[in-house]
């Protein structure tokens, strides 16, 4: 453990401080411009292993961590649940250790279950980073977007930012709640009540509407319903979603007039967010996103392997 950043592993945007989350927004930055060139091999992972062991779809997460990974030089191990033994009953503990007797410098890990990266730490003698636990945290994802934020606006501080959608099971809320007031900005959420968590922190102000809630804020967080964490009831009970919480052209105008607009992805185009909103340049920072989400994992897998580069 360094003592620019006191932790050994990456679980959650909790337990961090505002001036750890600042110093991984620090560090991230020296990536983009060297990700913008034509050649981006460094050297400073040469020789260790990353495993991503992905329990759960992803598009840009997996793909990113590989791509942040290899760009440091480690070599890049993937692990599809899909295709090894926990399909033949093997539990989340022993697949850990498993992976653990092949020696990895570095874990990179996404399930469904809440918890689930902070419990195989427990057993893992190298890094582990969380990329998503359930509806528990996604803590490179919030790392990415402050960094759009911070760079798109210039500071996050005094922001007003409105995170809509379907908050309760969402871990990009769960991480970006705890992050954004860290970094001074007021946060509010809005969605239909069922899709609000039970509790909120007492900073953290709740609407039903979304025009009410994106009234004059400077950020608007688009978030997709997330059926897969829905029992049928509760998402057959959301009618006209799109109706009530679809973002429009002509809502975005209700938000502050140089709003930006921001989607983790994956979009679900005219139900969360419409085409021209998603699709504006001016306006949207989807691809930004993206493009610094890879910066900020090379930031985190180039900090939490210092140690044991002797760094
Ligand atoms: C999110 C996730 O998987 O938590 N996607 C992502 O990582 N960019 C959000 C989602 O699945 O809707």
């Amino acid at each position: 453990m360094s003592h620019a950043f006191p932790h050994r592993h990456l679980l959650g945007i909790e337990g961090l401080s505002s001036h750890d989350i600042r110093f991984l927004l620090d560090e991230a930055e020296q990536w983009i411009a060297f990700n913008r060139g034509v050649r981006k091999q460094d050297h400073r992972l040469d020789g260790l292993t990353q495993i991503n062991a992905f329990f759960e779809n992803s598009t840009r997460t997996l793909f990113s961590f590989e791509i942040a990974g290899k760009r440091l030089g480690a070599q890049v191990a993937n692990f599809h649940a899909a295709t090894s033994s926990v399909k033949k009953g093997e539990s989340l503990i022993d697949t850990a250790l498993t992976l653990n007797a092949m020696r990895p410098d570095v874990l990179v890990i996404r399930h469904e279950a809440n918890g689930a990266a902070a419990d195989v730490a427990t057993v893992m003698e190298c890094p582990v980073i969380n990329a998503g636990d359930g509806r528990g945290e996604h803590p490179t994802q919030a790392l990415l977007d402050a960094l759009t934020i911070r760079r798109r606006k210039g500071r996050v501080e005094g922001l007003k930012v409105a995170i809509c959608g379907d908050i309760r099971h969402s871990r990009v809320a769960g991480s970006n709640m705890r992050s954004l007031p860290a970094l001074g900005a007021e946060v509010r959420v809005v969605g239909p009540e069922a899709l609000l968590p039970a509790s909120l922190p007492e900073h953290i102000r709740a609407f039903t509407d979304l025009d009410e809630g994106i009234a004059g804020v400077d950020v608007v967080m688009m978030l997709r319903i997330q059926r897969e964490r829905m029992d049928a009831a509760l998402s057959e009970g959301l009618g006209d979603y799109h109706g009530r919480y679809g973002l429009t052209r002509a809502r975005l105008a209700l938000a502050a007039p140089d709003a930006i607009v921001m989607h983790p992805g994956p979009m679900n185009r005219g139900v969360e967010i419409d085409s021209n909103v998603a699709d504006d340049p001016e306006r949207s920072t989807i691809r930004e996103q993206v493009e610094l989400g890879v910066a900020v994992r090379m930031a985190c897998l180039d900090v939490l392997t210092r140690n044991r580069r002797g760094g």
